[in-house]
């Protein structure tokens, strides 16, 4: 269901200013939780761990955060992953992270995570997820923040290894939400993943899938028609087919849209060229989102100031952006009316 919130907002047409977006409940549907692994807490563990990185210092990691397309980007994201070798590294990630979003008003995650980064290079599987989990458990208890766990395919490796990262998930279904599939896009289409995700939706868990980042719009079709996906990470490459964005309008699917990624990793050469607004006005379901904070400037509200900054977001999208996030999410319905009653009263105040 839709919910019309920009029509509840005063001074809808007003530019969004910091106070009002910190206040709006948010939830964020597309965040690598490995993707917000700060350089500091990179250096920490690397130094706890005993493992030597190809940077020193911090100066160093933000030099090297240099991207020119996703592959230069994902190249360094699975080098600096390599400081996370304990359960605890993991509480400690996922911990710093929900810290972020209690300061900034996130009130629901959904986050990824990749198991075969890790297991790649020898860690058990049960280690990060049981690290995440905990974390996530606390960040309920002491800070109010609800969750859902995903668990993220690589989809530059054969399905076959997908395969047995969904064999070795079983004993924690509990603990997950449901499946995605990132990395590597071009050459990589949601087809070869068929039967990993139709395994996946039978053992009852939900999928989203990233298509449309760097690949052609049809990888937003077959992850809709083949995959049979609730949502879209990315999606913005829809606005090369027409019919494609009519359909995404009319059965609402939503877009977990990423600004800052999107212009760090040169799918945009500048924000001011950033379709997501426009895709709103349309009527779409587009929600913002960070993808990989640490690596690509900021965390959930630098995402909405960048689209203040650069193309003018007033009050009524903010808070239309921040409701669709919330409709998203895979909460109940119970829970989504909660929290879009606590929306609406911050809207129309003034
Ligand atoms: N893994 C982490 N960030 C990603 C992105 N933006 N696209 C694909 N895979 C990713
Ligand atoms: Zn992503």
């Amino acid at each position: 269901m839709k919910t019309n919130i920009a029509q509840h907002t005063y001074l809808a047409k007003e530019i969004a200013d910091p106070v009002f977006l910190q206040a709006l409940p948010k939830a964020e549907l597309h965040l690598h939780l490995e993707g917000s692994l700060e350089p500091e807490l990179m250096l920490k563990l690397a130094r706890r761990n005993g493992i030597s990185l190809p940077y020193s210092t911090i100066d160093e990691i933000k030099q090297a955060y240099n991207f020119h397309n996703l592959q230069s980007f994902l190249d360094i994201y699975y080098q600096c992953a390599e400081a996370l070798q304990t359960q605890q590294d993991f509480f400690d990630l996922t911990w710093a992270y929900l810290l972020k979003c209690h300061e900034e008003g996130v009130v629901h995650v959904e986050p990824f995570f990749d198991p075969q980064t890790h297991t790649e290079r020898g860690l058990e599987f049960k280690t990060a997820i049981l690290g995440i989990h905990q974390a996530l458990e606390q960040g309920k208890k002491d800070l109010g923040i609800s969750y859902g766990l995903i668990l993220c395919f690589l989809r530059h490796l054969p399905e076959a290894a997908a395969l047995e990262c969904l064999a070795s998930a079983k004993p924690y279904l509990s603990l997950l939400i449901g499946v995605g599939l990132d990395s590597s896009e071009q050459g990589n289409p949601p087809d070869k993943f068929t039967e990993v995700f139709k395994l996946a939706r039978e053992l009852g868990l939900k999928a989203v899938a990233h298509a449309g980042e760097e690949g052609p719009a049809h990888y937003i079709v077959q992850a809709l028609d083949i995959l049979k996906v609730h949502r879209i990470d990315h999606g913005v490459r829809c606005t090369q087919d027409n019919s494609l964005m009519e359909r995404l309008n009319s059965q609402q699917t939503p877009l977990t849209v990423c600004p800052l990624s999107n212009t760090k990793l040169k799918v945009y050469t500048h924000m001011s060229e950033h379709p997501v607004l426009k895709l709103l006005d349309l009527g779409l379901n587009v929600c913002i989102n960070s993808d990989d904070p640490a690596f690509f400037g900021g965390y959930l509200l630098a995402n909405y100031q960048a689209l203040v900054d650069d193309l003018n977001l007033n009050r009524g999208q903010a808070a239309q952006l921040a409701a669709n996030s919330i409709n998203s999410s895979f909460l109940s319905s119970n829970r989504k009316e909660e929290i879009l009653s606590v929306l609406i009263k911050v809207a129309s105040k003034n």
